[in-house]
């Protein structure tokens, strides 16, 4: 089975109103070569409505960046998937590592957000990766396993982005060989759902290392963090798609 490839951008806690022209760049950069995959940006929440206003038509898929496990209730603070979904999102990113850290999120956790995000008719895309100090210690993949075993709803169509903790933000990307190694594993973990399963990698992705990364057999397209501000950059990605 092909599987058609995805970019999405992760914005993070990055992006006031301001930012909203870089969607105007990207939207001019895109009708100019269209896009061989599917392109996504996930800006904060705060944007979503309005970026959904601006991208109207335009082949840009919008995503949270996270997500609560209830369709509603008394959770000050917190967004439901069907809230994203409402404000134009079609996807929403779960168990990312920052939110595994500065949150505590948990598996068993991620995988509820993931469910519920399903229940609102968002694709999750569901982070897994390892630490440093997991990979020195040769635990990569076990890690890698574990959260796959424990975060991924039982069903439904999702997306898994493997984004090593070492190399987010830090301008180390993991080298191909241990791209590819690590994504023909997370798809020997899938089951009968891993020809069919987007699997991207995520972890320092700019234009200058899109293309090889994105030629790996195993990958199906990068989840991007701070490459995915500048249009022309993110655009220059999107490009490098095989
Ligand atoms: P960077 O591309 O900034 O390393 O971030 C990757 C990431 O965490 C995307 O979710």
């Amino acid at each position: 089975m092909s599987r058609r490839a995805l970019i999405a951008g992760n914005w993070k806690m990055y992006g006031l109103a301001a930012a909203l022209m870089e969607l105007d760049a990207l939207k001019a950069a895109l009708a100019a070569a269209p896009a061989t995959g599917d392109v996504a940006i996930c800006p904060p929440a705060t944007l979503l409505a309005q970026a959904a206003w601006k991208l109207k038509g335009a082949p840009i898929l919008l995503g949270g960046q996270d997500c609560h496990t209830a369709g509603e209730g008394a959770h000050t603070g917190d967004l439901s998937a069907a809230m994203l979904a409402d404000a134009g999102a079609s996807l929403v990113i779960v168990g990312h590592s920052e939110r595994r850290r500065d949150h505590g999120e948990t598996d068993a956790l991620v995988r509820a957000k993931a469910d519920a995000a399903l229940r609102a008719g968002l694709t999750p895309i569901v982070c897994v990766g390892e630490t440093i100090e997991q990979r020195r210690a040769g635990q990569a993949e076990a890690t890698v396993g574990a959260q796959i075993a424990g975060s991924l709803p039982a069903e439904g169509e999702l997306v898994v982005a493997y984004e090593p903790v070492w190399a987010i933000g830090t301008g180390l990307t993991a080298s191909t060989d241990e791209i590819a190694a690590m994504h023909g594993f997370i798809r020997s973990t899938l089951g009968p759902r891993a020809a069919a399963t987007r699997i991207l990698y995520g972890g320092s992705v700019k234009p200058q290392n899109a293309g090889e990364i994105l030629a790996l057999d195993e990958v199906d397209g990068a989840l991007v963090g701070g490459a995915s501000l500048k249009a022309a950059d993110f655009s220059a990605i999107i490009r490098a798609l095989k």
